[in-house]
Parts: structure tokens; C-alpha cells; sequence
């Protein structure tokens, strides 16, 4: 298979390194996902991930908890993410550095964008983790800035759910999914793909979002590839 894209950000949901439990972190479900990345890697694509971290702890949902603080809190749970993602791809022989925005140099190297793009370029697989170091902005706002910053050409959004539909399809068994959609429906229509701050920036920069399901995990290689699995958001949704 040939892939259509030289460099992306895959954006992981922690969710979906929490496997079929709710919480926290699956080993065999991140084995998997790290498997078809490093799949994905193999066919000589330029990989950075973004790793949310709803999987241990989500600012927004941070009840009775000051806002700023709880949004530390769960910049500090994607580290958490990242880490293991870190090991679990490097357990695969694939080489790996993890940047944090929230300099903790112990840990791991802090965010350096020209770095970052070295490592890439040399065929390391790069993770950004702690978002954007900063409260208020979420782990897609990340991946916007970082895919703006180094120059990727596309955001591969894996999620729980296959695509982008007209309403929840765990709810409503008639929702509609949509295969192509502008940045402007998505933020007029308030359909969460992600939420307006990151919209807007890949709307800015011409980012296109590439949203399916990671059920089936070489959904990863298979959007790489071109399939149209999905939901694409982009500029011009006639070509
Ligand atoms: P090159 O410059 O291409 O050699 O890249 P490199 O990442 O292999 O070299 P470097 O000597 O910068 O890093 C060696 C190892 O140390 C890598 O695993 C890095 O992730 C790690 N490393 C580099 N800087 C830091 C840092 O500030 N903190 C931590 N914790 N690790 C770091």
C-alpha cells in the first residue's frame, strides 16, 4: 500500500487507550494501537502523535476543582499517556522521544519545534505531550498547533466513534454520518468533531481532520492509505 501523506499527527483520545474499561490503561489495547502505528510508520510516513488524557483525568470535567488547576491535571495525565505509548512502541523497535509542553526535563525533553521536526525527519516517531502548556486549550487544540507548526499535511483523528454524524449514533440508530464536511458546518452545525478553538485553528491553516474509528486499529494504515473511512473536515468540500 501506498500512503497518501508524508507527515501526519495522529490525535489518539486517552479514551481509547483505556480499552473496554473506562479508565485508566489497557496494555493489550495499546500493544494494538502502537502495532499499526508502527505499521503506519513503516510505510515511510512522518508520525507525531498528540495523546489527550481523558483516560486518567479531563480539566473540563474536573468538578468542584478550579478550572485552571483541573486543566493541569490533566496535562499532566496525557505525560502519563505518553509515556506508555512511548514504551509500547519502543518495545515494537520503534524509535520514539516524547516532548512536553510543561518543561520536566527529567521525564522527558521539552517541546522544541525545530527538534521535533529533526526527529521526524530522522524516522523517530515523535509524542507531544501536557496539550499546549497551557489551561483553556484542549489535546485537539494541540494537534492543531503542533500539525501547524511542523507542517503536516493532515490530522488523523482516532476516536471511539466511526466518523462524524448528525447525532449521536449510540442514541438515535438513524444518525447520519457524514463523509466530507467544511470547517465552517462543523462549527456552524455545532457537531462535535472538536471543540471551536482547534476547529477554527485547522480552519486558519488548512488542516484537513480526518476523523474514523479506532475499533478496528489498522483503520490507522487503511486513512493513510486514502481509504474513505470516515468523516473528512477540510476547506473545499467539492474536489
Ligand atoms: P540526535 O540529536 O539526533 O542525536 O537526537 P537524540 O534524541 O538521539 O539525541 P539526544 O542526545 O538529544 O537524546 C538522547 C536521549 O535522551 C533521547 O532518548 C532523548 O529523548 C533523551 N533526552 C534528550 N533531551 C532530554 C531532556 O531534556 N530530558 C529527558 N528526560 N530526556 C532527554
Amino acid at each position: 500500500m501506498k500512503p497518501k501523506y508524508n507527515r501526519v499527527i495522529i490525535k489518539l483520545s486517552g479514551e481509547a487507550l483505556a480499552g473496554e474499561k473506562s479508565f485508566g490503561i489497557d496494555p493489550a489495547t495499546i500493544a494494538e494501537i502502537c502495532k499499526n502505528i508502527k505499521d503506519a510508520k513503516d510505510l515511510g510516513v512522518e508520525i507525531a502523535i498528540v495523546v489527550g488524557g481523558g483516560n486518567i483525568f479531563r480539566g473540563r470535567d474536573g468538578e468542584g476543582i478550579d478550572r485552571a488547576t483541573a486543566d493541569y491535571m490533566g496535562m499532566l495525565a496525557t505525560v502519563i499517556n505518553a509515556l506508555a505509548l512511548q514504551d509500547a512502541l519502543e518495545s515494537m523497535g520503534v524509535p520514539v522521544r516524547v516532548q512536553t509542553a510543561i518543561e520536566m526535563k527529567e521525564v522527558a525533553e521539552p517541546y522544541i519545534r525545530r527538534k521535533a521536526m529533526r526527529h521526524l525527519e530522522k524516522g523517530r516517531i515523535v509524542i507531544f505531550a501536557s496539550g499546549t502548556g497551557n489551561p483553556y486549550f484542549s489535546t485537539d487544540t494541540t494537534a492543531a498547533l503542533r500539525a501547524a507548526e511542523i507542517d503536516a499535511e493532515v490530522i488523523l483523528s482516532a476516536k471511539k466513534v466511526d466518523g462524524v454524524y448528525d447525532s449521536d449514533p449510540k442514541v438515535n440508530p438513524e444518525a447520519k454520518r457524514f463523509d466530507v464536511l467544511s470547517y465552517i458546518d462543523v462549527l456552524n452545525k455545532g457537531l462535535k468533531v472538536m471543540d471551536s478553538t482547534a476547529i477554527s485553528l485547522c480552519m486558519d491553516n488548512n488542516i484537513p481532520v480526518l476523523v474514523f474509528g479506532l475499533e478496528q486499529p489498522e483503520n490507522i494504515v487503511k486513512v493513510l492509505c486514502g481509504e474513505n473511512i470516515g468523516t473528512i473536515v477540510k476547506e473545499d468540500t467539492h474536489d
